[in-house]
């Protein structure tokens, strides 16, 4: 079987490739290892900036305005007292509680409804007059659950593909003639670029986060980051009756080991001041522990084969830049594919989608290098800030005294003063567009 373009990964940066591909009339198939259901059922960050808000309602998926919740703030908490940082006062955009979880169903079901859910007839790829390799009638682009790549093939050459699984075990071939990995931090395709040709940029911290979805009423109206003397707390929001808290934890710990009570103590002492301060307590619904990793992989493209999303880059979750990040490098990255078809003099669903279907010429694929041109910016400023913002608001362990009252000093002279803020509010917001976007 052969494609246009093949999206290894159908998270919220492979569907909304896939989205955007449809589009524009671009033939394309997506491989997701997972089902469906095991992706809306992990919990992922929650927070939209205003210019991945604007991609979504641009790209026609405009629920968030209607189910998110708009935040003109957020709070920092320390010295057991709240610094409100006015986002929308000091530069003039919002932020929006959405979850990941949302943008993905979102996706999944545009996707399905523009008849691309490979899954709709419950078999491997036997979506409704889709089969195997006849594309007679398909539309122009399929998603295909529990769909797992074992192996890249000829990933040197203008022709690369992929060998994947379907749930029943049998293996087929997919050709294509631009390979994306949207294959998050685990991605399987970035590790078939040859070492020699890449960096890697990594940076790790010895903290985790212990995450819990709570049932309970709203602690708070906005986000409270909170530095204290027994480490980081972060309240944020799900709805009127489940709420998303995280807490400092090791990167070992086992969450399995901390009964309910214990998890709200916690979390209480570390949000407790002279204020009076306390979380509205219930039961503890589910927890896990998040990793904290820095990384970038550079280039983002070897010869056929891109890297979009987590598969290019990683971010602690301080701050909540991974699904933003996502979402920006996928815009981009349709441009410049859409620039790239046309350099071969055809952009649309008419070149490729049958075995002779090849482009008129062959196409620049310098233009594809665009790509990592016009999203390095954005990418190495969330890097600074999310690595800023976890630093100044973790305990680190066995810090000195000095270090731990250097970093009150530093929230001290942020929130003190107007420029601080901004600054901070400039990088949590998403800068608006950034510089080659
Ligand atoms: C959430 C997660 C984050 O990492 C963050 O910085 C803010 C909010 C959340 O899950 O709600």
């Amino acid at each position: 079987e052969r494609t246009r373009v093949a999206i290894v990964g159908g998270g919220p940066a492979g569907l909304l490739l896939s989205h955007l591909l449809h589009g524009s009339g671009v033939e394309h198939v997506v491989l997701e290892a997972r089902t469906r259901e095991e992706i809306e059922h992990t919990h992922r960050a929650g927070i939209l900036e205003a210019g991945a808000v604007q991609a979504l309602v641009d790209a026609g998926l405009d629920r968030v305005l209607r189910d998110g919740s708009r935040h003109d703030g957020i709070v920092l908490r320390f010295d057991g007292a709240d610094h409100r940082i006015d986002l929308t006062g000091l530069t003039g955009r919002s932020v929006w509680l959405y979850p990941q979880t949302d943008v993905f169903v979102d996706l999944a079901n545009r996707r399905a409804a523009d008849g691309a859910d490979g899954s709709a007839g419950g078999g491997a790829d036997g979506g409704v007059g889709s089969s195997g390799t006849d594309t007679g009638g398909r539309p122009d682009g399929e998603v295909r659950w529990g769909c797992a790549v074992t192996h890249v093939l000829d990933g040197d050459t203008d022709r690369p593909g992929v060998l994947w699984t379907d749930p029943d075990g049998d293996t087929h071939e997919l050709r294509c003639d631009v390979l994306i990995g949207a294959d998050g931090s685990h991605s399987t395709l970035r590790h078939t670029l040859p070492e020699a040709q890449r960096r890697t940029f990594v940076h790790e911290y010895p903290y985790a986060w212990f995450g819990v979805i709570v049932e309970t009423p709203r602690s708070a109206p906005e986000l409270v980051y909170t530095a204290s003397e027994h480490g980081f707390a972060l309240i944020s929001q799900r709805t009127d009756t489940h709420q998303r808290l995280y807490f400092q934890c090791d990167p070992d710990e086992d969450p399995g080991r901390w009964s309910d009570d214990q998890i709200w103590a916690e979390l209480q002492r570390r949000v407790a001041g002279p204020d009076g301060f306390r979380l509205v307590e219930g039961p503890v619904e589910e927890r896990s522990v998040l990793r904290f990793r820095s990384s970038v992989v550079e280039p983002v493209r070897h010869g056929r084969m891109l890297l979009a999303g987590d598969a290019a880059h990683t971010v602690p979750p301080t701050g909540a830049k991974g699904l933003n990040l996502a979402l920006a490098d996928v815009v981009v990255l349709h441009d410049v594919l859409l620039t790239w078809l046309a350099s071969a003099g055809s952009a649309g669903s008419a070149a490729g989608t049958s075995r002779g279907g090849r482009p008129g010429r062959r196409p620049d694929d310098t233009v594809l290098d665009e790509y990592g041109r016009r999203v390095a910016e954005r990418v190495w400023r969330a890097q600074h800030f999310s690595a800023w913002m976890s630093g100044m608001l973790h305990s680190h362990p066995g810090e000195t005294g000095f270090a731990a009252r250097r970093r009150l000093a530093e929230l001290r002279t942020l929130t003190a003063s107007e420029s601080g803020r901004r600054y901070l509010a400039e990088g949590y917001t998403g800068w608006g567009p950034v510089l080659g976007e």
